[in-house]
């Protein structure tokens, strides 16, 4: 015989997607019935046309289900009066997309130099992350050459919920912003001024509805121009990461971007050498294909590792499956991240 706490327990397993709390915690679930098997009860949900109804109605159905005992289920969708919702956001106004958002860290990835592999160490830090099960978004704040929806294989638009914009979700659950996401065609070109760039980026903070995140990591484009300004600027970032590759050339380039996070009051919390060296997949041979490193002359920063020149890397990202990637060096990349960046919420 299925009781009222057993369905309330399988209801803590349903999440409302936009703001990353279970049924039971955001108290919709109202008139629970048990009849001999047959399951009945209402949930109500934050807003009457909330664009995820569908879903949560279907994982609600579907954890009651498999239950022992439980035959039928029947579920009717209402809403919370305006009341419940104000107590429930602690608010006396009508919630605003920020006050859905709750990010524990957000951390620029950055490097002066282009094609040194921010994007690429960005997917793969957020991949490792969210294999760990942290909470993951990626803000794509590179405008104008926008890789992060590719790397992950995205191409739905976001939804708009009335809340704010719904990020898509990948494989893994990790939310993602990017301005290709909203563009016609993937190869359409965006050329805005740095205004509407600075103005785009605060929006993907402020309209976006992130949710409860551990970690929001935000890509940066290269060089020190308006969007990584802007971020530095106006984002509560805890700090950036800085990616390098082992040329001379590079350090040169990347130590500028260090200066400019410096001169913004922003700390650097580590380096990522990409590129370090090439394996040759035939006789196995190493090979310094950008000569040897000049790591600890860009900052005094913790190395947080190496990743070698991988072609495998580059299949998997043009496939759209960068989040499959796991090797030695990703996984110790992600174990040093949470280092100098620990967990928030005491996780
Ligand atoms: N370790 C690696 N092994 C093999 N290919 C790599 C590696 N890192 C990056 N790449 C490839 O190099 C190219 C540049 O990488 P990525 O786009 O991540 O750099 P970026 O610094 O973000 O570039 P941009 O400055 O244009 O934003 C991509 O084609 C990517 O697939
Ligand atoms: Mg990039």
């Amino acid at each position: 015989m299925v009781t009222e706490q057993q369905i309330r327990e399988a209801l803590t397993k349903v999440i409302d997607p936009e703001l990353n709390r279970n049924v039971i915690e955001l108290n919709m679930l109202r008139d629970l019935h048990i009849d001999n098997g047959n399951v009945k009860f209402t949930l109500a949900l934050t807003i009457p046309d909330c664009p995820l109804r569908d879903q949560i109605e279907h994982d609600a159905r579907m954890a009651v289900l498999a239950l022992e005992g439980v035959k039928n289920v029947e579920i009717t969708l209402s809403a919370m009066s305006e009341e419940e919702r104000n107590r429930l956001f602690g608010k006396s106004t009508a919630p605003q997309t920020s006050d859905f958002n709750r990010i524990g860290r957000a951390v620029a990835i950055a490097s002066g130099k282009g094609g040194v592999g921010k994007s690429s160490v960005t997917a793969l830090l957020a991949a490792g992350l969210a294999k760990l099960g942290y909470h993951v978004g990626v803000l794509d704040a590179d405008m104008t050459g926008p890789s992060i929806p590719r790397l992950f294989g995205l191409r739905e638009p976001p939804l708009g919920g009335p809340n704010g914009i719904l990020p898509p979700r990948t494989l893994r659950g990790i939310k993602v912003m990017s301005v290709n996401l909203l563009l016609p065609r993937e190869d359409e070109a965006v050329i805005w001024r740095g205004p509407i760039v600075s103005k785009v980026i605060e929006q993907f903070w402020n309209e976006v509805v992130w949710g409860e995140l551990d970690y929001l990591l935000i890509d940066l484009p290269p060089g020190t121009s308006d969007a990584p300004l802007t971020v530095l600027q106006t984002l509560p970032v805890a700090g950036i990461i800085l990616v390098t590759t082992p040329q001379e050339l590079s350090s040169m380039i990347v130590r500028k971007a260090g200066r400019m996070a410096e001169q913004l009051n922003r700390p650097i919390l580590g380096i990522i050498e990409n590129m370090s060296i090439f394996i040759c997949p035939v006789c196995g041979t190493r090979h310094e294909l950008f000569g040897p490193s000049h790591v600890e002359e860009i900052t005094d920063a913790p190395l947080l590792g190496r990743l070698p020149i991988d072609p495998q890397l580059t299949v998997m990202e043009d496939a759209g499956a960068v989040e499959v990637y796991e090797t030695e060096e990703t996984k110790k990349l992600v174990k040093e991240f949470l280092k100098v960046v620990p967990p928030p919420y005491g996780r």
